[in-house]
């Protein structure tokens, strides 16, 4: 039997885009009126209109937190206003949230940017720093009382990586100057955002606000113990995992918030940085289980990855953690094997204070559409009528009591 702090928080999470439909504003949406990705993100979830229903059933799941993002582009639809509808709207999804006793945690930038911000260069341009804190002390200067954990950024080098350099998603670069402009653009919007939310706390002399980023970790495993490999599990190490937190550790995070999903068995062909810094195994070997969008499922990895968060001797949120599977039970494997990992890393003096699972609902996800199942909530896409799963309700207990069997 494993328990797990007394404070802990407990729940699930969501971005805007993925769940709540009719995003008319942003650059995702009109990325997806061209025919790109497998199917436009249409009406997601509705959980714009249903989101007191969902929230009701995290209720009844025990969850004792909530993460969510804001939309940008509803809030600024053009550069020179905010939208007083889209600011209330966001007020009562808070306000539901605090009333069904759950704490909210609000990410300011989940993927997705205003049309008019994309128009201009969108992370490209140096001015997007400045739109962004813009934003980001209106919604603190409005949310500050109800509101204490933010997320400025949701996973800025995922973000850079697929957007600017494979070319994935909007706006399809594909140059590496771009993604270490927009790398460098998001951690100095993010150090200027973390200033602006503890100014406006501090002169309204609200308690210190913990202001954190979303970042991704990777479990790197080397397949064949060489010396190659050695190194290159230690530079991405080094490079992907750690070397934003390196920056950011010293001063403008609360807490360090993680996404763990998968790991890479690494097997570097030659001694070219490219190998080096992205080879993976393609023998069929050492094969872990997958999930259905063919990621490795390895919950030791969440373990490593907290311990080698250890140094910098801050809070820890698990931001996201998920699988899409068809399969229900596979998921709460997923979870049970994951919550060990947590549970032995706390045990290690990691200081978790939280895991929030991916996701509360089937959702929209990205490029690949609406097909990756990752629901503790499966979604019928054609009645919008939600279903509980089983797995839901077995993490629920875990919620409800702290203690995993
Ligand atoms: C993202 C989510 C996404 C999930 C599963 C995370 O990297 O933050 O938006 O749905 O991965 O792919």
């Amino acid at each position: 039997m494993i328990r797990f702090p007394k404070d802990f928080l407990w729940g699930s999470a969501t971005s805007s885009h993925q769940v709540e439909g009719d995003n008319r504003a942003n650059d995702w949406w009109e990325w997806e009126q061209k025919g790109h990705g497998k199917q436009p993100s249409g009406e997601a979830c509705r959980h714009y209109q249903l989101y007191e229903k969902d929230f009701d059933l995290a209720q009844q799941l025990h969850h004792n937190c909530h993460r969510l993002s804001i939309e940008w582009s509803r809030i600024q639809p053009d550069p020179d206003s905010f939208s007083e509808s889209a600011i209330a709207h966001y007020q009562q999804v808070i306000n539901a949230l605090r009333a069904r006793g759950m704490e909210p945690i609000v990410t300011l930038h989940h993927f997705t940017n205003p049309r008019w911000l994309a128009r201009i260069g969108g992370w490209e341009n140096k001015r997007t720093v400045d739109y962004f804190c813009r934003y980001v002390e209106k919604m603190a200067l409005i949310f500050s009382p109800r509101v204490r954990y933010w997320v400025t950024i949701n996973e800025p080098l995922i973000y850079a990586y697929f957007s600017y350099f494979a070319g994935d998603w909007p706006p399809q670069k594909k140059s590496f100057l771009a993604l270490w402009r927009v790398r460098n653009r998001m951690i100095a919007a993010h150090i200027k955002a973390y200033r602006a939310i503890h100014r406006i706390y501090k002169q309204a002399g609200l308690p210190r606000p913990m202001v954190g980023v979303a970042h991704h970790l990777m479990a790197f495993v080397a397949c064949e113990k060489t010396f190659r490999n050695r190194l290159a599990v230690s530079v991405r190490n080094s490079v992907i995992n750690l070397g934003l937190l390196k920056v950011l550790a010293a001063r403008s995070l609360d807490f360090i918030g993680i996404n763990y999903y998968s790991r890479n068995l690494i097997d570097t062909e030659n001694w070219s940085l490219h190998s080096i810094l992205s080879a993976v195994c393609r023998r069929q070997h050492d094969i872990l289980p997958k999930n259905e969008m063919g990621w490795e499922i390895y919950p030791r990895g969440l373990y490593d990855m907290l311990l080698s968060l250890k140094r910098y001797r801050l809070p820890v949120f698990i931001l996201e953690n998920g699988v899409c599977v068809s399969d229900d039970r596979l998921r709460w494997d997923f979870i049970r094997e994951h919550l060990k990992s947590v549970a032995c890393a706390i045990e290690q003096g990691v200081d978790v204070r939280g895991y929030m699972y991916w996701s509360l609902l089937d959702n929209f996800e990205w490029d690949k559409g609406f097909v990756p199942r990752f629901g503790l909530i499966g979604i019928d896409y054609q009645t919008f009528e939600r279903t509980v799963r089983d797995s839901a309700r077995r993490f629920a207990q875990v919620c409800k009591t702290g203690i995993l069997d």
